[in-house]
């Protein structure tokens, strides 16, 4: 049977399954419905946005690469998300379906780089989950120890990971538990349905934005100017420490703090209208964050000399400690609690949401696009993924999945890149509510910014290992399964 594994798939069909969807004998008569309104999904891209990156990352970008100049650092980032998110903004209102950069490759460049795009946000989205995962177990089990309740170490963290105790002395862990239940927790509030989950996800964004400007107001007053001398600091001679290196080198470091604006367009079949409000949900939440983060590292290195963030996980807490006031590091670590938390919401939601498209397309199991019948929702694919993430969380040292994370999802904004211009090429008459201005140039730009980070980030031949070798799993599965079960194949047989 002659299979073309470059059969793109039609415009006209992506919409038909985005409207009808879901009658399709495939996944039932059930479809998601549409609940999500343009202040839920910059929300929602907010949600997924501020987290690790932001309360973890800063301190480690300024310690090791670029100083005070991190702040630099967040605005190349920015810059290249910003690139993509305007390509992704195109694409969302054009196809505005729920499989995202999987479901615009399909359309572009066919199946199999499709499958490929599909197959690698399973790292951005449950990978990046986990990572935030383990984080947020860091942060819970610090602030029970300011309380004075101490976990057992052996349950904080995975096998690979050594805790430091009290004493000072190394052990290595068994399990990290909270990290587990924290993903449990969340894939079954996110089967009850989205609009709830959109809800919670409102309130502790909320949260997490109040605090990081509590921080910017407070911090303000604390900043000592002598912390920005040198701003630059001289580059050590080695490439990404310091200089202007380092500052390219920082930018990849933060970009996983940007990780999280493309979700929104995952939320595409649930948007109420989505041809207008996928482009304000894109480019407001990466708006916003930004001129946060910039406010946000500029305060916290100002506040503490960079060289004091050497190997310190959570900088926030050390900033914190220098204002003299108590009442405010648990409150501050409660509500960063909250933003971790509505990462791993957003993150887990898209994940079901690009599993659910290609479900629906035949290219992996009909499981994970079964919706239940009262709540809407992907339920099964949800605790899969839940059952999946939280093993991740439990037994994975954070340093093995956090990079992999940053690479597979700048692999992904360079396909969105690369799509745009196709697509423009393709269907140059086709209504686009949103378009990306000056193409080529801008989804070029986006291409070169993101390999330079992605590039700065292969620092390791195990990094380049750990995402071939996923996509190499990947594309067994194709050829073993999917290609003999796409619907695509069948309809052009
Ligand atoms: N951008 C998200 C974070 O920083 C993934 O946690």
């Amino acid at each position: 049977m002659a299979r073309n594994i470059w059969a793109t798939k039609s415009i006209e069909q992506l919409k038909q399954d985005a409207e009808a969807g879901h009658g399709d004998g495939h996944g039932g008569g059930v479809t998601l419905k549409r609940t999500l309104g343009p202040w839920n999904l910059v929300a929602l891209g907010i949600g997924a946005i501020i987290g690790a990156g932001l309360f973890s990352l800063t301190g480690i970008a300024a310690a090791n690469n670029a100083g005070p100049a991190v702040t630099l650092s967040f605005v190349l980032a920015a810059v290249g998300c910003a690139f993509a998110g305007l390509c992704y903004a195109e694409f969302a209102s054009m196809i505005p379906i729920a499989g995202s950069a999987y479901a615009y490759s399909y359309a572009t460049m066919g199946e199999l780089m499709a499958w490929i795009i599909g197959w690698d946000l399973v790292l951005e989205y449950a990978v990046g989950a986990a990572t935030v995962g383990i984080s947020w177990s860091g942060y819970f089990v610090s602030l029970l120890h300011g309380w004075g309740i101490n976990l057992p170490p052996e349950f904080i963290a995975s096998p690979w990971q050594p805790v430091k105790l009290p004493s000072g002395e190394l052990v290595h862990g068994i399990i990290n538990l909270p990290a587990a239940l924290i993903v449990l927790i969340v894939s079954y509030i996110l089967s009850r349905g989205t609009e709830e989950s959109a809800f919670l996800n409102s309130i502790m964004v909320i949260l997490k934005v109040a605090v990081v400007l509590v921080f910017i107001a407070i911090g303000y007053s604390f900043i000592n100017p002598v912390n920005y001398t040198p701003y630059i600091p001289e580059s050590t001679g080695v490439f990404g420490e310091f200089g202007y290196s380092g500052i390219l080198r920082g930018a990849a470091v933060v970009f996983f703090a940007f990780i999280g604006f493309d979700a929104v367009s995952t939320a595409a079949q649930e948007a109420k209208n989505p041809q207008r409000d996928m482009p304000i949900g894109i480019i407001g939440s990466l708006v916003i964050c930004t001129i946060l983060y910039v406010l946000f590292s500029h305060v916290m290195t100002g506040m503490v000399n960079y060289t004091e963030f050497k190997g310190v996980a959570a900088p926030v807490a050390l900033a914190i400690d220098k204002t003299g006031i108590a009442w405010l590091l648990p409150t501050i670590k409660i509500a960063i609690l909250a933003g971790y938390t509505s990462v791993i919401l957003v993150m887990l939601l898209g994940q079901s949401r690009v599993f659910f498209s290609m479900s629906k397309d035949g290219l992996i199991s009909k499981f994970f696009s079964d919706t239940h019948p009262k709540y809407h929702t992907p339920a099964k694919s949800n605790m899969f993924f839940g059952v999946i993430v939280a093993g991740f969380a439990a037994f994975a040292p954070i340093s093995l999945v956090g990079e992999v994370t940053s690479m597979g999802t700048l692999l992904a904004f360079i396909l969105v890149c690369a799509g745009i211009i196709i697509m423009r090429k393709k269907a140059p008459d086709m209504p686009r509510a949103f378009k990306t201005p000056l193409v080529p140039l801008v989804p070029i730009l986006g291409i070169l910014f993101c390999s330079a980070m992605m590039l700065s980030l292969l620092t390791d031949w195990s990094h380049v290992a750990r995402l071939f070798g996923w996509l190499a799993v990947g594309m067994i599965i194709y050829f073993t399964y999917s290609v003999k079960h796409s619907r695509l194949q069948k309809s052009v047989q």
